[in-house]
């Protein structure tokens, strides 16, 4: 049977990501948050495996996606620094082609700890299935100048043939480079947005990880099929709903094997449907 997208599914992807490869399923984009096997408490033992076997089981993940992705898709996979060195290799040795390590970087964390410098950022690592061809809308996630003096005089340098060059600032901002601030849900500002979920990602960070990476049609739109195979809380689905809701036509699919957080996702998807 045909798996529908716009969906929730409740099961373990390490099963349902093999049924996706033999129905011959692709995907632009694998837009995941993994357990990072920090020890947390997802309400299973998936984040608390020893060191091997949390290797062994990601380098099977990382392979079933590749099996997933388009011709000319892209994995963005979150980590933390403990581990995401030995990620960055099994994705090379997978055969993907490396785009780039970005950051996640949050002024709003919050450790007592004094025996090392608090955490204030997860890397999360960008690789495509080609070594050509790739989706990256840079204009849709610029971000402002750092200075608005820049904006108001043109810079003028010299060209490859020695010529005098006129730079005179983008209208939608500057380029974005690799370390990407975003708050954490932490706190009485976010508290709407927060459910139980222990390790739930910012909206703000995930919807422009979806523009940045989500292929557009000819009307400028977002179309393309998505999968966040550990979908936790649903934000990946919450994202990709509120974007349809403005005339964006996105496709995803979401797999968490708690029920209790794929209730949490429907719940989140169905206070969206009920605002429109
Ligand atoms: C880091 S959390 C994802 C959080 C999510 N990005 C959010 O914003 O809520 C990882 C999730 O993967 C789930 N998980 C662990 N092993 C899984 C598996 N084999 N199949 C599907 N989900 C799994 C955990 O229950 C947990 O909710």
């Amino acid at each position: 049977m045909e798996m529908e997208y716009n969906k929730v599914y409740c099961g373990n992807s390490d099963e349902l990501l093999i049924e996706m490869i033999k129905k011959g399923m692709r995907f632009d984009l694998i837009l995941t948050d993994p357990p990072y096997n920090l020890n947390k408490d997802f309400g299973n033992d998936s984040d608390k495996l020893l060191l091997k076997e949390f290797l062994d089981i990601t380098k099977k993940r990382i392979e079933n996606c590749k099996s997933l992705l388009n011709d000319t898709g892209s994995i963005i996979w979150f980590g933390i620094h403990n581990y995401i060195g030995y990620i960055q290799v099994i994705m090379y040795e997978a055969g993907l082609y490396y785009r780039r390590m970005n950051i996640w970087h949050y002024k709003n964390g919050f450790s007592r700890v004094k025996t090392v410098p608090t955490a204030q950022y997860e890397p999360f690592l960008w690789f495509s299935k080609s070594n050509k061809k790739w989706t990256y809308n840079y204009d849709d996630i610029r971000i402002p100048y750092k200075s608005a003096e820049r904006l108001k005089n043109p810079v003028y340098y010299t060209g490859a043939n020695g010529e005098r060059k006129k730079w005179t600032p983008n209208p939608l901002g500057a380029l974005r480079g690799d370390i990407w601030e975003y708050p954490t849900l932490a706190g009485k500002l976010f508290k709407e947005e927060k459910t139980e979920h222990p390790t739930q990602k910012p909206e703000s960070l995930i919807t422009d990880l979806i523009k940045a990476f989500c292929p557009k049609n000819k009307d400028g739109l977002y179309e393309g099929t998505i999968l966040d195979p550990f979908h936790g809380s649903g934000t990946l689905g919450v994202c990709c709903e509120k974007l349809n809701a403005e005339g964006h036509k996105i496709k995803w699919i979401g797999i968490e094997i708690e029920q209790k957080w794929c209730d949490v996702a429907n719940n989140r998807l169905a206070k969206i449907k009920n605002l429109l």
